[in-house]
């Protein structure tokens, strides 16, 4: 268990107010719920790194745990933010120094631990990454989960035989964070993506960011058989529940179907023969838990050949944290679109 700084520590290193603000969940007897507290230090999670935040983003789990609709906390009262990105302002590890600039996504943030929507907050140095050169810490927090997801899912991909000269991949939930980076990345990685979407009027949107061809998710006929024609030569799903049910029936040969989200259900329902007579891959992506060692990997991809060509299309809406509780609320009725950053500071 690493030593808590002590407050002499801290300010000899950097003046850190005594309070501050942070966007705090809780979920007692006078019931659940979220708002922007004066919090200290002391409130928060330990750690032998402490961060002044300055970006965070809004991710689907963000939703969830602060509006409750999402058993996400462990924990009450809690900071909400799975992911931050700031600067050092104390370090008892020699590995990150005052002034470092430094990124965390995940890693049990606004579940186990006090997450990013907060001024200051304590981290762990086995979470963090310091930022890679080629990102700004707002372009990491614009790329955050959503990206750093769409990344891990290409990776697993590839790393499973996915090429694109076996035919287009397919990203469904396509508009949202992820969907967005995933249309995006594959582009760049130089595939042929498709794209399914229940937001019709946003066909020009994905087509803008490489999509060759938009599919409303409402005109969707799959078919009855455990396998129909194959129509991809892989997928990206976010949605879960029939749309990955679907999926797996009509992914070709030696493909591969990356399972990343359930913005549709959590349920799967198919049949074993898209495994053993196409050989399809059904390929989990935890962000959440990733080991370290890719997770600077990918960072480092993601801040060069896999940055998002289309970053400043895909995130549009910057708010502060009183903004958190409407952008749930969008995004978990399926309005919401792209990715919204948080400025901490
Ligand atoms: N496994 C991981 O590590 C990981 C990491 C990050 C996120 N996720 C999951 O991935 C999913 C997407 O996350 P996100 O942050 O991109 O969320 P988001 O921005 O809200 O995007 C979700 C998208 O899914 C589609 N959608 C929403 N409701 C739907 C419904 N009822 N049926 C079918 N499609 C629906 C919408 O896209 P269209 O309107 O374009 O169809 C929506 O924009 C979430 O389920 C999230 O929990 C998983």
């Amino acid at each position: 268990m690493p030593s808590f700084p002590t407050t002499q520590h801290r300010s000899m290193s950097h003046p850190i107010p005594e309070s501050f603000k942070a966007f705090r969940i809780h979920n007692d007897d006078d019931g659940y719920r979220a708002g922007i507290e004066t919090v200290t230090l002391d409130d928060l999670s330990e750690g032998d790194v402490t961060i002044q935040g300055h970006w965070s983003s809004v991710n689907y789990k963000d939703a969830l745990a602060g509006t409750g609709k999402g058993k996400i906390a462990n924990v009450f009262p809690i900071t909400g933010g799975i992911d931050v990105s700031g600067v050092v302002v104390a370090s008892q590890n020699g590995r990150f120094a005052v002034g470092d600039e430094v990124l965390v996504t995940g890693c049990r943030q606004s579940q186990k631990r006090d997450g990013g929507y907060s001024e200051y907050l304590n981290v762990e140095s086995d979470s963090l990454v310091a930022l890679p050169d080629g990102l700004s810490l707002r372009e990491a927090m614009a790329i955050g989960t959503a990206g750093f997801s769409a990344a891990l899912g290409l990776y697993r991909m590839e790393a499973n035989g996915q090429r694109p000269d076996m035919g287009p991949v397919v990203v469904t939930g396509a508009t949202g964070g992820v969907g967005s980076f995933a249309v995006d990345i594959f582009t760049a990685a130089g595939y042929e993506v498709h794209a399914i979407t229940g937001k019709v009027d946003e066909f020009d949107y994905l087509e803008s960011l490489g999509a060759k061809q938009c599919i409303s998710r409402h005109d969707l006929h799959w078919g009855q058989k455990p396998l129909e024609t194959a129509r991809w030569a892989g997928a990206f799903d976010n949605v879960g529940g029939d749309m990955l049910n679907g999926l797996t029936r009509v992914v070709g040969e030696y493909g591969n179907i990356v399972s990343c989200g359930l913005a549709g259900g959590f349920g799967l329902n198919t049949t074993v023969m898209p495994f053993i007579l196409r050989g399809v891959s059904l390929l989990g992506v935890s962000s959440e838990n990733c080991p370290q060692d890719l997770r600077a990997t990918l960072w480092q991809r993601l801040a060069s050949e896999w940055k998002p060509p289309h970053l400043d299309s895909i995130c549009t809406r910057e708010i502060a944290m009183d903004g958190l509780m409407d952008t749930f609320e969008s995004m978990l009725t399926g309005r919401s679109f792209g990715r919204t950053v948080v400025k901490l500071n």
